[in-house]
């Protein structure tokens, strides 16, 4: 107990101590543009608003030209909710967003502004001139190519291109940096220079739980240059983790190319989301398959990006929610990680993601409280997100690697509307400081959660009581992303299969009486149709007209029946 106490004064200690060298930092914690603040500013006051903002930063990327933006921007913002206060980043007041005289020019100027705040460069070479920058200011990154889900292997096959082309640059730019033993090494050696995040969904076409296969497939062959290339340069590659849909696709591509001998030394991490109830399970099987590799593994912890997506998802599909559904529970979840991480150092290599001063200061604390040295793991941050955090933490001497994407902002734009997400958030520790000025006592304080609940099992139908008509449960879709599910569903096909033997031949029934009929009709099974599955009657007119009189006649007992036997 008391060991326990004395770590909750450390972590409340640091937490301040962070705070207290991240103020004086320049005051705008997303360090974006004037016309963005205002945005954020409402987005946050206004939901009317924010759903609107979001509505059209999704669509942005689609719409053509002028007049079709002008069109959308009238749309989306002529509601009488809209603030009327912000304007169009020229210092004219009293107007619409974007309403009114502001043109399509300078709506759009926004808008890419706004992208730009979390994007280190258009191009690798931008990005290198700016990376420089932040190795001068003593932090490391992460580079990440915009650019996710394909369903287009030309897509797929650029995207890998450009992963390759992005190292090269990097690694010819960051030669010259001069050399900063923090960042280049822990207690355990080396840490590379160069780092690049790959996000696998980009990687191939197919990669999806119901064709997982092909899916790995075609990532691990565009992936194997790729950690080639890493591995001749001395580069680290760190798989990003996505929606949970493709986690375990990730956590099996990841294992299995890894677990290729020519890449049994290579630089590589994987990220655990804390908000999912699988994450300490995901992260155990981790530290066990990394404790006897020769270049043990990095997990990169965070919180976890596409909140509310799963939740969304779910509830509309019906489906049990993977993340946690009370913030404290992930803030929760996200400390145990932290001790089987730090527990297991060594045999793992830890990197830390997060805004929330408490569980950054967390991590610090936990670290030190079972002797793993500070240089022992890392802080990684988002570039363009808490600002303050970001100087106060290199300056307190931790290695801090800021997660930096490059690219253009079209493919860029899942990228920005989970920053903005983030920012507006009402559970977001970024707001509630910033923003909202919480006190930092409340901010830091424990996440008591009691016992966190387990990952759900598969959705199941609830049955349909036929004396309540309006309950009707329909079966839900089938969670592919379950490997239970999908071996379920194989195994009842292979039984169907195995149990269909010569062709079944199919009568017709008329009014409870089976009949010869003149003719007949194949049944062919769909994923062959040169095997006749049954043979099956052929009614004539006449047949017809004896079965609707019969129904006719049937009809008039059948409608003296109560509703619920019908409805059973
Ligand atoms: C994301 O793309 C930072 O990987 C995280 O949202």
């Amino acid at each position: 107990m008391g060991s326990t106490d004395a770590l909750e004064r450390d972590v409340r200690a640091l937490a301040r101590q962070i705070a207290e060298e991240g103020r004086g930092a320049r005051a705008g914690v997303f360090r974006m543009s004037w016309w963005s603040d205002r945005a954020m500013e409402w987005a946050m006051e206004k939901p009317a608003f924010k759903t609107q903002l979001f509505r059209f930063v999704d669509v942005f990327p689609a719409i053509g030209g002028h007049a079709d933006v002008l069109r959308h921007l009238d749309e989306y913002f002529d509601g009488d909710d809209v603030p009327k206060i912000m304007s169009t980043g020229l210092g004219i007041a009293d107007r619409a967003p974007f309403g009114g005289a502001v043109s399509a020019s300078v709506a759009k100027r926004n808008i890419v502004r706004m992208a730009e705040q979390f994007i280190v460069g258009n191009t690798p070479d931008e990005a290198v001139r700016n990376l420089r920058r932040l190795w001068d200011d003593g932090r490391a990154h992460t580079c990440d190519l915009l650019g996710e889900k394909t369903v287009v292997e030309a897509d797929a096959e650029r995207y890998a291109e450009r992963v390759r082309e992005l190292l090269d640059v990097l690694a010819r730019g960051a030669a010259s940096w001069t050399p900063n033993a923090l960042l280049e090494s822990d207690d355990l050696g080396v840490v590379p220079r160069v780092n690049v995040s790959i996000k696998p969904t980009a990687l191939a076409t197919h990669y999806h739980p119901l064709t997982g296969d092909i899916g790995i497939a075609g990532a691990k062959e565009r992936l194997r240059p790729i950690l080639r290339r890493a591995k001749s340069l001395g580069a680290f590659v760190h798989f990003d983790m996505e929606h949970y849909e493709v986690k375990d696709l990730t956590l099996r591509l990841f294992q299995e190319l890894l677990d290729e001998t020519e890449f049994s030394d290579v630089h590589a991490g994987i990220v655990v989301q804390a908000y999912l109830k699988d994450a300490r399970r995901d992260l155990a099987h981790l530290i066990e398959w990394s404790r006897s590799r020769e270049t043990p593994i990095t997990v990169r912890l965070v919180k976890g990006a596409y909140w509310d997506s799963e939740t969304v998802h779910c509830h509309a599909a019906d489906w049990p929610v993977p993340v946690f559904e009370h913030k404290p529970q992930t803030d929760a979840s996200y400390e145990a990680c932290v001790r089987m991480l730090h527990d297991n150092h060594g045999s793992i290599r830890s990197a830390f993601g997060s805004h929330n001063l408490r569980s950054l200061a967390y991590a610090i604390s936990y670290a030190r409280a079972v002797g793993v040295p500070d240089n022992g793991f890392e802080i990684q941050l988002l570039y363009g997100m808490a600002e303050p955090i970001h100087g106060a933490l290199t300056r307190m001497g931790q290695r801090v690697r800021v997660y930096a994407p490059v690219g253009e902002m079209v493919p860029g734009m899942a990228y920005l509307v989970r920053r903005l997400l983030e920012n507006t958030s009402n559970e977001s520790f970024v707001r509630a400081q910033y923003v909202e000025g919480q006190s930092l006592d409340s901010l830091v304080a424990k996440p008591d959660v009691g016992v966190l609940p387990d990952p759900p099992s598969a959705a199941t139908r609830v049955a349909t009581n036929p004396s309540q008509p309006g309950e009707y449960n329909p079966e839900p879709l089938a969670e592919w992303r379950r490997s239970d599910v999908r071996q379920s569903f194989a195994a009842e096909v292979a039984a169907t299969d195995a149990a269909l033997g010569a062709p079944v031949n199919v009568a017709a029934v008329i009014n409870g009486e089976t009949r010869e009929t003149e003719s007949t009709t194949e049944s062919v099974d769909p994923g062959d149709p040169s095997r006749v599955l049954a043979v099956a009657a052929m009614c004539s007119a006449a047949d017809v007209d004896i079965a609707v009189q019969g129904a006719f006649e049937a009809q008039k007992e059948w409608a003296r029946r109560p509703v619920a036997e019908r409805a059973a």
